[in-house]
Order: structure tokens, then sequence, then C-alpha cells
């Protein structure tokens, strides 16, 4: 598994922005959406290419673009979501597919609750969304999940990580093609399954506590 942690300061600066629980939801939506499209720059890194021929008002000439399969683009519901514009704006062809997971509170084991994915991924690369890497449990599942569908190569983006939540992920998906593009490897986790320091529950600040 790769790690990359993001080492900028405008990242740096809208992560402390997105922290601070004076930030109201509005706010904090915008700065997720900006923040993803930061780390989209370096997911997107490793895309897969193909050379094409074009013609320039001047020459034919050839270029590089994104190949066939598209790219596809699982947000993990319902904070996921909150990820998905700044992703695809960099990256619009992509297709997007979705997936539900909740954490159960009591066992902090997460329960897939819907999915909507094209049933064949082999050869597809994909990038799953999910602002908080906290236990890693409902990201195991999700990477599981797109693997066993014949996903080739998954990376995740997260905006904050546990390096507990991280030893998990590496546990879990050895030996598979795994990359997590972070904008922050916090402290800790605390007895509850929350970061520490991190920005409390992702979910409720972008959207309320329903
Ligand atoms: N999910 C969140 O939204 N926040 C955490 O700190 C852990 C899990």
């Amino acid at each position: 598994m790769r790690v990359h942690v993001a080492d900028h300061p405008l990242i740096t600066h809208k992560l402390t922005v997105l922290r601070d629980k004076t930030t109201p939801s509005p706010t904090f939506r915008a700065l997720a959406e900006e923040l993803m499209t930061l780390l989209a720059y370096e997911a997107t890194r490793n895309v897969r290419v193909e050379t094409v021929t074009i013609q320039t008002p001047v020459a034919e000439t050839q270029g590089l673009a994104i190949s066939s399969p598209r790219p596809l683009v699982v947000p993990i519901l319902r904070a996921g979501l909150g990820m998905l514009e700044g992703m695809v704006k960099l990256i619009p062809t992509a297709e997007v597919g979705f997936l539900g997971m909740v954490r159960n509170e009591e066992t902090l084991q997460p329960e897939t609750y819907a999915e909507r994915l094209p049933d064949d991924l082999s050869n597809r690369q994909c990038f799953v969304l999910d602002p908080m890497l906290a236990t890693g449990g409902s990201l195991i599942a999700a990477i599981d999940f797109l693997f066993a569908r014949g996903a080739v190569d998954v990376t995740a983006v997260c905006l904050i990580a546990s390096p507990e939540g991280l030893e998990a992920v590496e546990a879990a998906t050895e030996g598979r093609d795994v990359t997590i593009v972070l904008g922050a490897l916090d402290e800790k986790l605390n007895d509850v399954g929350y970061i520490v320091p991190g920005l409390g529950d992702a979910g409720d600040r972008l959207y309320g506590t329903v």
C-alpha cells in the first residue's frame, strides 16, 4: 500500500478552518470540496492515459488523454458525497458509483445500506472518497467490494486519517494495488472511534445531524 500525505500550506490552511468547531456547514462544505480538488491532483497522478492523435489549428500532433474504461469515482455515503464535486471538477469524464455505508456506533463495524456500481469493474481504476479514515472499517469494506467486482487498483482519498486506521487498511489489503492520499495524518483514535484532533463527525458537519 502506498500512502501519500499532502504537504502543502494551502491544504493545511483549509484543513485548519475545517477542523475549527465554529466553522458553519456552508463554509465546511465549500472547504471540503476545495480540499478534494487539491487532493485529486495528487490522487490522479497515476491515472491511466493513452496516446491520441489530434489536429491543432497548425499541425497534427500526438498527446495523452485519459484512457478507457473511464476511471470510476466512488464516494462512500454519506460524508463522501461532500467530496464528490471537488473530484469531478478535476476529472469530469469519470463515472460515478455510490456505496452507502454506515458505522454501527456500538460495534464500530461498517454496514452497507446502498450500492450503485457497475457489476464488472475489471480493468477499472477506482477512486474511493471517504473524508475520515478512522477505524478503517468502512474503507476496508469498500475496497474489498471493489476488488471483488474486479477492480485492479484502488486509490482512496481521505481528508484526515488516524494511524490506527491506516494500519488496519494496510493489513487488510496486503498484496493489492492500493494507494491512500491524505490531507493529514492525525494523532490517534479515541475510545469512541473519533479521530483526535480530527474535526468531529464529518457527515454531521456537512449535512447536519439527520
Ligand atoms: N467519522 C467521522 O466523521 N469523524 C471521525 O472522527 C471518525 C469517523
